[in-house]
């Protein structure tokens, strides 16, 4: 691969990380960067540095820009790039609304320019892994997603650019697309139906959001965020229900779950054969119990599984013969997966500036997709609580 230049617009918080995780690529030389904030554009080792981030386009050696800076701005900066003839990879959320993203998208359409997400779930090879398994059909069908995700605000003080829904857009838009398009990463699917529910701790910090989406084909998920408690208290948990197999993920950046599941022969090899997993047990289904009904409950007193080969979930039909359960483990920190996928997402776009051919990993439409269930379950979240109003409470 080629010596890539690039540019970096947003020079705060995640403008650095990038370009600290990006220093060790001997493909990419961060030549350009531009922070409307002078402080953050002290003590730089050789970068051009500008105010203004228009100035930093007309820098003919800067081959892509990635943009960095906070969610309202994506649109207008990311337009500009694009005009300007340099590829683009804009940090999530692809814009604030609907109209803007579709916006960037006709640009890049009309430029050619390569133009890709930021999102770096896609990225990490535990979340990979679990993509296979779910495509591959290893564990059934997908029929819900449930995450449960609790973060701190002690860093985001209230006049900070996060509360600000005509700059974030609000936690389904700002941080939950991330999750949403994990979802997409998983099983893509037409969405059928989305609503919202949210708590306001004062008029202007809306600090707990939730999000409903129905897909076809049956796979519901549920999104809670909340930014509200102590750090000590920040946990993410991705709860993963197929057919045959219960998945559960641990942090925000997983690197670690656990499984139980109903295998074969066949789904079983594919399980063993995957590097993070580890079995933990394992047991023929006929000697294992199933307390869903407990003894004395007329027909499942009668009910023989000594000869069960073959069972039924979800409507279908499934030939297996053990249940395992076991755990997931990267076995590396969440600050090396993490450094490795904004690398890797990096990565991606000068591939496919390189080579036309190549998919990227996170499209525009990917990013777009998953805006549409934000924007709508935060419009349905915000609108007059009227189920409530119509049983009477309020
Ligand atoms: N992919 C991820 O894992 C991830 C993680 C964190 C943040 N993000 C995204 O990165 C973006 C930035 O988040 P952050 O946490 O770094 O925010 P931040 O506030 O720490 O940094 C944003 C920077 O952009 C600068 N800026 C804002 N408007 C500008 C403008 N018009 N011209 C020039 N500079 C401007 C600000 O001065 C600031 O330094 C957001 O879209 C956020 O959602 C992505």
């Amino acid at each position: 691969m080629r010596i890539f230049n690039l540019g970096i617009i947003g020079y705060g918080g995640f403008g650095k990380f990038l370009h600290n995780a990006w220093r060790s690529l001997d493909n990419v030389r961060v030549v350009a960067i531009a922070d409307k904030n002078a402080t953050a554009l002290q003590a730089m080792e050789g970068e051009k540095t500008f105010a203004d981030w228009r100035d930093l386009l007309l820098e003919k050696e800067i081959d892509a820009i990635a943009i960095v800076t906070e969610p309202s701005t994506h649109e207008e900066i990311a337009i500009a790039c694009l005009e300007a003839g340099k590829h683009v990879l804009i940090e999530k959320p692809l814009a604030i609304s609907l109209s803007d993203a579709e916006k960037i998208m006709q640009i890049r359409d009309r430029t050619g320019a390569v133009a890709a997400i930021d999102f770096i779930m896609r990225f990490n090879p535990l979340l990979q892994a679990i993509q296979g398994f779910t495509q591959q059909g290893i564990f059934g069908k997908l029929r819900r997603v449930d995450v449960e995700n609790y973060a701190q605000d002690e860093q985001l003080p209230p006049e900070h650019w996060f509360w600000h829904p005509e700059r974030s857009g609000g936690i389904l838009i700002e941080h939950a697309v991330h999750f949403i398009d994990l979802v997409h990463f998983f099983a893509p699917a037409k969405i059928l139906k989305v609503n919202g529910l949210k708590h306001n701790r004062n008029p202007r910090q809306e600090d707990q959001i939730m999000a409903n989406v129905l897909y076809e084909g049956g796979l519901m998920a549920t999104h809670y965020h909340s930014f509200a408690r102590p750090g000590f208290f920040e946990t993410t948990q991705i709860k993963l229900a197929y057919d045959l197999a219960d998945i559960e993920l641990q942090g925000w950046i997983p690197l670690a779950g656990t499984l139980k599941a109903l295998v074969n022969p066949q789904t079983k090899k594919a399980l063993m054969d995957n590097p993070f997993f580890e079995l933990t047990d394992s047991t023929p289904i006929e000697n294992a119990s199933d307390e869903s009904r407990p003894k004395g409950w007329g027909i499942s007193d009668n009910a023989d599984t000594s000869s069960r080969r073959s069972l039924r979930s979800g409507g279908a039909l499934y030939e297996v013969n053990e249940i395992v359960t076991g755990k997931f483990q990267l076995k590396r920190s969440k600050q090396e997966v993490y450094a490795d996928s904004v690398r890797s997402s990096l990565l991606d776009v000068l591939k496919k500036i390189e080579n036309p051919e190549h998919q990227l990993a996170a499209t525009l439409e990917t990013g777009l997709e998953s805006l549409k269930i934000a924007v709508g379950a935060t419009e349905s979240a915000r609108s007059t609580n009227q189920g409530i109003e119509r049983i009477g409470i309020i």
